[in-house]
């Protein structure tokens, strides 16, 4: 988009430093205007470390008397290089570092509309309109820290302060529309999308947020409602929480499937960091071989045990059983379907049975051991 800026001015551009210094350091709070924390480079007991959203920056008042941009907290969080930080900060943001060799792709225009809907979402949660989300996220045990890492957030309930924000930055209605963020109506006038809605953003294996899924607060239908089909959103080809997941899911060699955002979310919270979600429907081929693509030998199914949950549970097998080339031999065991292959390839998709009437979210959040031994 700005072909003059530096790769590392375009990272800049697309971040907030308050999301980067969280993912580090979860207790950073609001401050007034700033944010603060325990300084995470050297041991005290009162705050000296603050960042500065409207600057950019951060700073340690304390022992290390030293701040900086994004770059150099990561440069020091990590203890890597500018080349390094700058790569990290790059897949945060989304930003392909153009490869020389190869000419760049540009980079889809929606993605942009994405991350400026995700920031405001993620202000409004955090303003006081946002108490409602904020309240509820409390009510189910999501903590800040998995508010900053999976970008939740909170859309305005007026109806058309996102369409107006947007378009004051630059962003066409018809472009917003085709990302899904705005829609058309039967009749009326084009409104915002997602109203009054807690938010999750929806990111691709490569961490660009591509959509996004509005859970309702005050019991009104959908219960979720997604952004839809788009030309970077296919539901049926992405997998919540993969990107976060991809790391553990190679160490571990095997991936958990569970079906809701916030199933998900308190998985990793828990420290289940291998758990991704299928958004409510069936594993599709392209999911599981997403999975399969991201080191995972071995594919847990964890859905939940209500009757859609069980439906879905079936055309997954069905998907994973194909992928995996194998013929199904099932036999049920005390709380637990175990599927055999025939050629003797026992071990490569596994069913959690979770009990009657619990999500893996209620499970994790009240006995995560109980939910480590399930698993
Ligand atoms: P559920 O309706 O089972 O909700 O949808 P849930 O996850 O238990 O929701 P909570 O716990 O009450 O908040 C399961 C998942 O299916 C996806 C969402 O990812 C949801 O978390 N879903 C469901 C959609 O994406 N769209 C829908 O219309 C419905
Ligand atoms: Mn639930």
């Amino acid at each position: 988009m700005f072909p003059a800026l530096a790769i590392s001015d375009d990272i800049k551009a697309r971040l907030d430093i308050v999301d980067v210094v969280q993912r580090y350091v979860p207790d950073l709070r609001q401050a007034g205007r700033n944010f603060a924390a325990r300084c995470p480079f050297h041991a005290e007991r009162t705050p000296s470390f603050y960042v500065f959203p409207e600057r950019q920056s951060w700073r340690c008042f304390g022992a290390c008397a030293t701040g900086g941009d994004a770059f150099s907290f990561v440069m020091k969080a990590e203890n890597v290089d500018f080349g390094e930080a700058l790569k990290r900060l790059a897949a945060i943001a989304g930003v392909t570092i153009p490869d020389k060799r190869r000419p760049e792709a540009p980079r889809n225009p929606l993605l942009d509309a994405n991350d400026a809907a995700a920031r405001l979402f993620r202000e409004s949660l955090l303003a006081d309109r946002g108490a409602v989300a904020r309240d509820y996220l409390k009510q189910r045990g999501v903590n800040d820290e998995s508010v900053a890492t999976f970008g939740l957030g909170y859309s305005p309930a007026t109806g058309d302060e996102l369409q107006h924000r947007l378009r004051a930055m630059g962003f066409s209605q018809d472009l917003l529309i085709e990302a899904g963020l705005l829609t058309r109506g039967d009749t009326g006038p084009i409104r915002d999308m997602f109203r009054g809605r807690l938010m999750f953003a929806i990111r691709n294996d490569r961490g660009e947020i591509v959509g996004f899924g509005g859970r309702s607060l005050d019991g009104s239908n959908p219960k979720y409602l997604n952004t839809p089909q788009t030309t970077v959103f296919d539901k049926g080809k992405l997998l919540f929480a993969l990107d976060r997941a991809r790391e553990a899911i190679r160490r571990e060699g095997r991936a958990v499937v569970v079906e809701g955002y916030m199933d998900a979310i308190a998985a990793h919270q828990h420290g289940f960091r291998n758990v991704v979600a299928s958004m409510g429907t069936a594993l599709t081929d392209s999911q599981a071989n997403a999975l399969r693509g991201s080191g995972a030998a071995q594919i847990v199914l964890a859905l939940d045990a209500d009757a859609a949950g069980q439906e879905a549970m079936l055309r997954s097998l069905h998907s994973v059983w194909q992928l995996l080339g194998q013929s199904l031999e099932g036999i049920r065991r005390a709380g637990s379907l175990e599927i055999k292959g025939r050629s003797g390839d026992l071990d490569r998709l596994r069913v959690a049975v979770v009990p009657e009437g619990k999500d893996p979210d209620d499970m994790i959040r009240r006995d995560p051991a109980a939910w480590n031994r399930l698993i």
